[in-house]
Order: C-alpha cells, then structure tokens, then sequence
C-alpha cells in the first residue's frame, strides 16, 4: 500500500474495485450537491502560515479525546454500509483505527452488528445511534452498546429525515443490493470485492435484522429504514436517551450557534460541527465556514469535534486552527477501506498522520494543544 500515497490514490483504487451503486452512495451527497462542494472548497481556501527557524524537532500529534489518550486528533466517523465498500468492512476499519490508536464509530446502519465488531476486536469502540419511531428499538440498541461495552454514544441529530441522494435512486441502491441487470454485470467484474463481501459474516443491516418489530413483512429494509427516521426527535429526547445511556455522549449534526448553545447545556461530553458531509441540507453552509462562530460561542464547556470535507492532514490542521479539538474522517477511510481493507484503511490514516506531521513541522508548531488561529493566514 505503500504506493499510494494521498487519499485521492485510495479514491481512484476504490473506484476500481467498488461496485459503483456502493462507490457513489459513498461519493454523493445530496440534491444539487452545493453542501458537499462547498465543504471541500471552504476547506481548500484556508490558507496556513509558513514559518520557518523554529525548533520542531520534538513535535507530536498526541493527544486526548473524551479524556482519552489519542495518537492523533482524529477518529472515523460512523460509515453506513461500510461492509459493502469491503466485507466485514466495520471490523477491519476498527481494528485500523485501534492499531493506530485512535477512536472508531460504528454506525446504526452497520453491516456488521454491534455484537459482531465487539466480538472481533479487543477495545472499545464509539457507538453511533439513530433514533427511530419505534422507541423502544432505540432503548434496545443502547443497551446493546452497553453489553459491547462501548466508551462513547455519537448521536447523530441531523437526520429528521433522509435528504436525497439523486445517484442512490438511479443505481437502485438498495440492501441487500437491488439486482438489475446492470448491477449484477457490474459486481461481477469485480471479484475481490464479490468474494470480500461473500466470506463476510453479514450482507444486510446487522442491527436491525432480526431485532426490528414488523421487519418480516418488508422484503426491503431500506423501505423501512426510510421511514422510520423520526421527525419527532427534540431536545427532549436528548435528555431521555442521556439517561438510558449514562456514559459519554457525543451530539453530531450541530452546524448552527444557536443549537451548539443549547448542545453545551444538555451534560454531553463532545458536539460534532457537521452537515453530514452534504448529505442532508442542501444548501447549508460547509462545516468549516460554521465551526470558528461555534467554537467562539461555546468555549471550553463542551469538546469541539469537526467533519466534512477532510482529505489530508493539512486539512486537519485548518479544522483544528478553527476551533476543533479533533476531526472525524467520513469519505477518506471509506476510500481506503474500498481500496485494500483493513491495510487500505490503515493506509488512509498513515497518511493523515504523516501530512498533519509535516504540516505541524512547516508551520512552526510542537503540540496539538499550540495549534490555533496564528496557523492560518488573515483572510
Ligand atoms: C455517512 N455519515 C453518517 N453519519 C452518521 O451519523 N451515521 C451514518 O450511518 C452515516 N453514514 C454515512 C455513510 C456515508 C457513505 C457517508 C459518506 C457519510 C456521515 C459521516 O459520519 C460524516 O459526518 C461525513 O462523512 C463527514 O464528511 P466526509 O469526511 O465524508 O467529507
């Protein structure tokens, strides 16, 4: 893997071995996908400063996250369906990230279940949980996380309802995969991918398979699944799922000063400044423009997560110069996993590491904590 050597190498592999319905609902985002571009070019007009004759020679990317140690300011970000970018795809991106000592999210919408990843790898992992209207579905699966004794419950807010992707409904990108002709032709010209996802343990939604009330009357759980996102979720909610859970909890999907305010009162441990990366509102502003008036706003009394649009740790840096503590990386793993696996995944953090490293280096700063504002130049 050594060959490749930026995230858009992992890309253009993945896009090689993917079968294409999987590749773009990874790639897409939602509507005219204004949201999605935007977050990549707010990112890439952040210019940072080069400074040179200071003494970097005992610089490091370490730090804590939730209190945790971390070996870089960085974890994954829940990925839907991450087992159809590779087989057992969840289990193979945890185990990268905990052998480069960062935090790992598990989506609701997993292939592999809760049970599955806790059973494969020997360290805690992040939960992330969508709330759906059958409430006591939802009490059902922070319990699950409890038993797998997961350290963080990400609950994600900003899915009210399913913003659409125009590429997922021409692919017929449904789970299990919708079999039209074209699809069928496409997966079999790619046969690392079919036998990875073959030896897999699972090939539909883990979670909710044979757990959801009703599931046996629908043939297709992605029917279901959009259906069942609730509108009626509310800051009420929050408070009633922090209780069930009683352990950290982490709020993703605040893109607004306002809700960062209200997010800093309700005991939650981390926010997570996010537009889904373009996959819900169109039309939203890129999660960096958001992130410094949210990180002023709300100071020190909650940790400041970041994602959307990161694809280098340069990109890293500009997020934490404005305000984050840490970022998630959604498509930049996914691309990895898509293209090798667990080494393709690891790969994918490798080379953040080592860009933040030297971006740390070229820019004059030793430590995670230095990084701030003065790394960037004046607009
Ligand atoms: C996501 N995202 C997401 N978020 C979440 O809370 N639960 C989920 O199941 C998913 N599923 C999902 C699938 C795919 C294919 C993508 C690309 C994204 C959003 C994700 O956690 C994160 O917010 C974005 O991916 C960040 O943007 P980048 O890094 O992909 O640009």
């Amino acid at each position: 893997m050594s060959y490749m050597t930026c995230i858009e190498d992992l890309r253009q592999t993945a896009r090689r071995r993917v079968p294409r319905a999987f590749f773009e609902y990874a790639e897409s985002g939602s509507y005219a996908e204004q949201t999605l571009d935007a977050n990549r070019a707010d990112l890439e007009n952040i210019k940072l400063r080069q400074r040179v004759l200071v003494d970097v020679s005992n610089r490091s990317t370490a730090t804590t996250l939730l209190g945790e140690p971390a070996s870089l300011p960085l974890a994954l970000a829940p990925i839907g369906l991450c087992g159809m970018q590779h087989g057992d795809g969840e289990i193979l991106a945890c185990r990268a990230a905990h052998e480069a000592g960062i935090p790992f999210t598990l989506s609701t919408m997993s292939i592999c279940s809760i049970e599955d990843v806790a059973s494969s790898v020997d360290k805690p992992f992040w939960f992330q949980l969508y709330v759906m209207r059958d409430r006591g579905f939802a009490r059902s699966l922070i319990e699950r996380a409890k038993a797998a004794k997961c350290s963080a419950l990400v609950l994600t807010v900003d899915l009210q309802t399913l913003g659409q992707r125009h590429r997922d409904i021409k692919n017929g990108m449904t789970v299990p995969p919708e079999l039209r002709i074209m699809n069928l032709i496409d997966m079999a010209s790619k046969p690392t991918w079919a036998l990875s996802v073959a030896r897999g343990k699972r090939r539909t939604f883990g979670n909710l398979a044979g757990h959801v009330r009703g599931m046996e009357d629908v043939n297709s759980l992605t029917r279901w699944v959009a259906d069942q996102f609730d509108p009626t979720l509310s800051w009420k909610d929050v408070e009633w799922i922090a209780g069930l859970w009683g352990g950290k909890l982490i709020l993703k999907g605040i893109l607004d000063v306002e809700d960062a305010l209200v997010a800093a009162k309700t005991g939650a441990a981390a926010l997570v400044v996010s537009n889904h990366g373009g996959r819900q509102l169109d039309g939203a502003p890129s999660s960096i423009s958001a992130l410094p008036a949210i990180a002023d706003a709300v100071g020190s009394s909650i940790e400041i997560l970041f994602d959307g649009g990161i694809r280098s740790g340069q990109d890293i840096m500009r997020a934490l110069a404005l305000g984050a503590r840490a970022c998630l990386s959604g498509r930049a793993y996914v691309y990895g996993l898509g293209a090798g696996g667990q080494a393709g995944v690891a790969r994918a953090i490798e080379i953040m590491r080592s860009e933040l490293d030297a971006t740390m280096a070229l820019t004059g700063t030793n430590s995670v904590a230095d990084i701030d504002r003065r790394v960037i130049v004046a607009a």
